[in-house]
């Protein structure tokens, strides 16, 4: 064997290693986690947050917002009945009596028909260092299917969007947040 034949021969075999390793970090690390390490990566997407959600199956993992049941009367422009769930971090936020929250926290909010039919999922998503003019919300609104919804223009409704900014920004001494009082245990 001389040399030119041993060199396609490492190539190939770099690559193969190259692919093994990408494939087994997208298995133990999902672009999921992504939206969880803040710090890492305060930029997330949509898609990231909706494979998080599904990931951590947060319909049988997750809280539902203290005080709230499930298909509770929302306002406009939310749903008519709605159900929204909490990460670990968003209720120990509010049960501790913390007058904002953490990093990491994420409020996920079904927006549902009258007849019970879901219609949409908006989400927020603290991210460390995203967008502290906004407390560092990443907002995204999802279809049902997970995808996500477009403005009239056809901009994925992912990250600063103004409409939820402006409007969350009626309480944003509350952190954005609307379902509830921060800083009395819940
Ligand atoms: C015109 C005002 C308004 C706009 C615009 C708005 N929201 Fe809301 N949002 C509310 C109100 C009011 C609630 C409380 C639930 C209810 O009563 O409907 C709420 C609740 C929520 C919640 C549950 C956490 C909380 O604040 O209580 C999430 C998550 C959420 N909205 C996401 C979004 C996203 C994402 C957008 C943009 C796509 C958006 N909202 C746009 C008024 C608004």
């Amino acid at each position: 064997m001389d040399s030119t034949r041993i060199k396609p021969f490492l190539a190939v075999t770099a690559l193969t290693l190259l692919g093994a390793c990408a494939g087994s970090e997208t298995e133990e690390a999902p672009a999921a986690s992504a939206a969880v390490s803040s710090a890492a990566q305060p930029d997330t997407t949509g898609a990231a947050i909706w494979a998080h959600l599904q990931d951590a199956n947060y319909q049988s993992n997750w809280g539902l917002w203290p005080g709230k049941g499930e298909l509770y009367a929302g306002n406009e422009p939310h749903g008519t009945l709605l159900t929204t769930y909490i990460n670990e971090i968003a209720m120990e936020a509010l049960t501790s009596g913390a007058t904002s929250m953490p990093p990491g926290a994420i409020v996920v909010k079904e927006n549902y028909m009258p007849d019970s039919t879901l219609a949409a999922v908006t989400v927020m998503y603290k991210s460390a260092g995203y967008d502290e003019e906004h407390n560092d919300w990443f907002f995204t609104k999802h279809l049902p299917s997970g995808e996500l919804a477009q403005m009239p223009n056809g901009m994925a409704m992912e990250g600063r969007l103004p409409g939820c900014q402006n409007c969350h920004g009626n309480v944003a001494a509350n952190d954005y947040l609307f379902s509830g009082q921060l800083g009395a245990a819940q």
